[in-house]
């Protein structure tokens, strides 16, 4: 059987180690606090809203929910930004997505101080990931290269192969796995050949959005597994990109589904409003 790379018990860690710099953070007079804005009542949003209160509880920092009508004006969503940017309580902002379809989600995005754009969603956040400068980089990349280290999985040298080009996961994920020295290369819909381009991959990230899409004969014998999706399949059952059964006998190291890269996203945005606290903008 593969090692098991296990999420959950890698975020309890990094959580663990905040809580105890947010003490410190403390006794220094500072209390990290993330402003959470919420616009319209969407239910699974509500849930990840919610979670990140919750995580912010655990390590003793202060959260702040702003929750808004679904019909607030994109202007005064911004007024909001504005007032938090300026405000020196607070030092993480995140505007939960998706907004509604009258406000513009980049005009939202970019409104945010890159100083506290916790979720690394900002232009200057991304420009600066891609140049080697110092700023906040998006949580579920993040999080998976510190499953990587933590497992003690080396990336220097190694055949990196990104299934999937989105801002948030795909484009970052492979910045930062250059930035660890890693060859990359990252692979969407037009992509030739996909399968035979997965099977060159030492470590595989799989960021296609597909239920157990990737079955054995995308995966090189021996190679590390990343599953970074996450649906419910028709018995209602939570599962990856990735079809762990069929792919678990041939590979490595794995992320499970739920376990894996999930629990990792809270708690690199939980690092990220540590580190906006500290005033020292590091990203990992
Ligand atoms: N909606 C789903 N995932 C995310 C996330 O990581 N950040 C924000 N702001 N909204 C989301």
């Amino acid at each position: 059987m593969p090692y098991i790379i296990d999420g959950k018990k890698i975020s309890a860690e990094i959580k663990d180690e905040l809580k105890q710099e947010v003490a410190r953070l403390k006794e220094r007079g500072i209390t990290p606090c993330l402003a959470v804005i919420q616009v319209g009542e969407d239910p699974a949003s509500t849930v990840y809203v919610n979670n990140k209160q919750k995580a912010c509880a655990y390590i003793g920092m202060e959260s702040r929910a702003c929750r808004l009508a679904e019909t607030v004006t994109e202007q005064e969503l911004l007024e909001l930004i504005d007032s938090l940017n300026k405000d020196d309580s607070v030092h993480g902002i995140l505007v939960q997505l998706p907004v509604p379809g009258h406000i513009d989600e980049k005009r939202v995005i970019d409104a945010i101080s890159p100083q506290k754009d916790v979720d690394g969603f900002h232009p200057q956040s991304v420009g600066a990931l891609s140049i080697g400068e110092q700023g906040f980089v998006s949580c579920t990349p993040a999080g998976i290269i510190q499953l990587l280290k933590r497992s003690h999985i080396e990336i220097s040298g190694k055949e990196c192969v990104v299934v999937g080009r989105s801002n948030i996961v795909g484009k970052p994920m492979a910045m930062l796995l250059l930035r660890e020295n890693g060859t990359v290369t990252v692979c969407h819909s037009r992509t030739r050949n996909l399968k035979e381009v997965c099977r060159r991959a030492d470590i595989l990230v799989a960021a296609i959005g597909k239920p157990r899409f990737f079955d054995e004969s995308y995966v090189k014998e021996g190679a590390v597994v990343i599953d970074v999706g996450i649906h419910r399949d028709e018995h209602n059952k939570l599962c990856g990109d990735v079809d762990f059964d069929r792919v678990a006998g041939h590979v490595s190291a794995i992320t499970p589904v739920p376990g894996g890269v999930g629990p990792m996203t809270i708690a690199m945005l939980m690092n990220n409003c540590v580190e906006a606290a500290q005033g020292n903008i590091v990203d990992e």
